[in-house]
C-alpha cells in the first residue's frame, strides 16, 4: 500500500519520458521567401498515430498547423506540409515561401490519448538572396581566446555598410559592430570588423571569449529594404589544452618506470598509489621491522662472545 503513491507517479509520464519517444533537430532555418524542411523520428509503436506540426512558444497551447491522418499520404495547409514515413519512423514538414513572421517556435508532436510526445523546434527565417553573401556556417573558438569569421560577398555591394548582428532571428537581431561603408577597421569592445573591398571579405574578429558569447550571429550586408545575410553559428569551446597535455606527459615517464610485472600499480590512482606506499610503510613499521630486529637480535645472541655467558646466563641447549 505504501509503495502506491510513488509508483503511480512513475506510471505518469513526464516531460522527459515523453520528448523521448519523438526527437527533432531543435532548430531549423530557411531564407525568406524560400522553403525549410523539419524531420522528426519516433520510437517503433507510433507508426499509426496522429502527427502534427505546431506553432507557439508554450506547447499546451500552440496551434497546430498541419496533421497527418495515421496514413503515409502527404497533408498540405496553404503553405505546410506534413508527410508520414512509417517504415523509416520519420515524419517530414515543409514549409515554404517563408516570411519573417514565421520565425517562431515550433513543435512536433504524436497524438494520443493523454499528455502528446513532442519535441521543441526552434524555426529562424535568413534574409532573402543568400547568393550576395556567403559565410563559412559556424566558428568555434577557446574560451579565453579569440575567434574570426570571414564573410564574402559579390561584387557590386563593396560601398555597402558591412556588420556583425546576435540574435536566432535576423529581423530583431542586435548589431554589434558595423563599418562605415569603407575599409577602415572599426572596433567595439571584444569586437572588431574589417572590410576588405577589393577581395570583397569582410572580417569579424571576438576576442576573449567567453561561453555567453554563443549563439548564432549574422554576416549583414546593409541595403534598402531588406539587408542580406547568412547565419554563423558560434560555438565556445573550453580553454586552452595546455593544462590538459601536463599529465599525458606526465605518465609516460610513469610507465616506463614501472616493469611490467606489476601494471596494477601503474594503473592506479594517485591516491591509490599513496595508499599503496603507506600500507607498504606501515607493513615496514610494524611487521618487517620487529622481524628484522628480531633476526638481528638472534644473530648477535648466537653470535655473542663465549666467555660473557659464564657468570649468570642460561647454558646453551645447543651445545650440549
Ligand atoms: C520511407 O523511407 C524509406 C527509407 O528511407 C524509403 O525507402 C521509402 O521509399 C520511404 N517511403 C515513402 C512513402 O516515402
Ligand atoms: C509567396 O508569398 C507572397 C506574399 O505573401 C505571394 O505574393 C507569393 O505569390 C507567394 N509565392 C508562392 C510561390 O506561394
Ligand atoms: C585586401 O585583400 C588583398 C588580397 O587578399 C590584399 O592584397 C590587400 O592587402 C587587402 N587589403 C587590406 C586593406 O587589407
Amino acid at each position: 500500500m505504501w509503495l502506491l503513491p510513488p509508483l503511480l507517479l512513475l506510471l505518469i509520464p513526464g516531460s522527459s519520458d515523453l520528448s523521448a519517444v519523438i526527437m527533432g533537430p531543435g532548430e531549423a532555418s530557411g531564407p525568406e521567401r524560400g522553403s525549410l524542411t523539419v524531420q522528426c523520428r519516433y520510437d517503433p509503436g507510433w507508426e499509426p498515430y496522429l502527427k502534427y506540426w505546431c506553432q507557439g512558444a508554450e506547447f499546451r497551447n500552440c496551434r497546430i498547423l498541419v496533421g497527418t491522418t495515421g496514413s503515409e499520404q502527404e497533408v498540405k495547409e496553404d503553405r505546410v506540409s506534413i508527410r508520414d514515413n512509417q517504415t523509416s519512423r520519420m515524419f517530414t514538414v515543409t514549409m515554404e515561401n517563408l516570411t519573417r513572421e514565421d520565425a517562431d517556435t515550433y513543435w512536433c508532436g504524436i497524438e494520443r490519448i493523454g499528455a502528446d510526445p513532442n519535441v521543441q523546434v526552434k524555426v529562424a527565417v535568413g534574409p532573402g538572396s543568400s547568393a550576395v553573401i556567403t559565410g563559412p556556417g559556424e566558428a568555434r573558438g577557446p574560451e579565453q581566446g579569440s575567434l574570426t569569421v570571414q564573410c564574402r560577398y559579390v561584387p557590386g555591394w563593396e560601398k555597402h555598410v558591412k556588420y556583425w548582428c546576435r540574435g536566432s532571428d535576423f529581423s530583431i537581431c542586435r548589431i554589434l559592430v558595423r563599418t562605415a561603408g569603407s575599409e577602415q577597421e572599426v572596433k567595439r569592445n571584444r569586437l572588431s570588423i574589417r572590410d576588405n573591398q577589393t577581395s570583397r571579405v569582410f572580417t569579424m574578429t571576438m576576442e576573449k571569449l567567453r561561453r555567453e558569447d554563443a549563439d548564432t550571429y549574422w554576416c549583414m550586408i546593409e541595403r534598402v529594404g531588406s539587408d542580406h545575410g547568412v547565419p554563423v553559428k558560434v560555438t565556445v569551446g573550453p580553454a586552452t589544452t595546455v593544462l590538459t597535455t601536463i599529465p599525458t606527459t606526465f605518465t609516460v615517464p610513469v610507465t616506463t618506470e614501472v616493469p611490467t610485472s606489476s601494471p596494477t600499480v601503474s594503473s592506479l590512482h594517485p591516491e591509490g598509489r599513496a595508499l599503496l606506499s603507506s600500507v607498504h610503510f606501515l607493513l615496514l613499521v610494524f611487521l618487517k621491522l620487529p622481524v628484522f630486529l628480531s633476526m638481528l637480535g638472534a644473530v648477535l645472541w648466537v653470535n655473542r662472545p663465549q666467555g660473557g655467558s659464564e657468570g649468570g646466563g642460561p647454558p646453551r641447549s645447543e651445545n650440549q
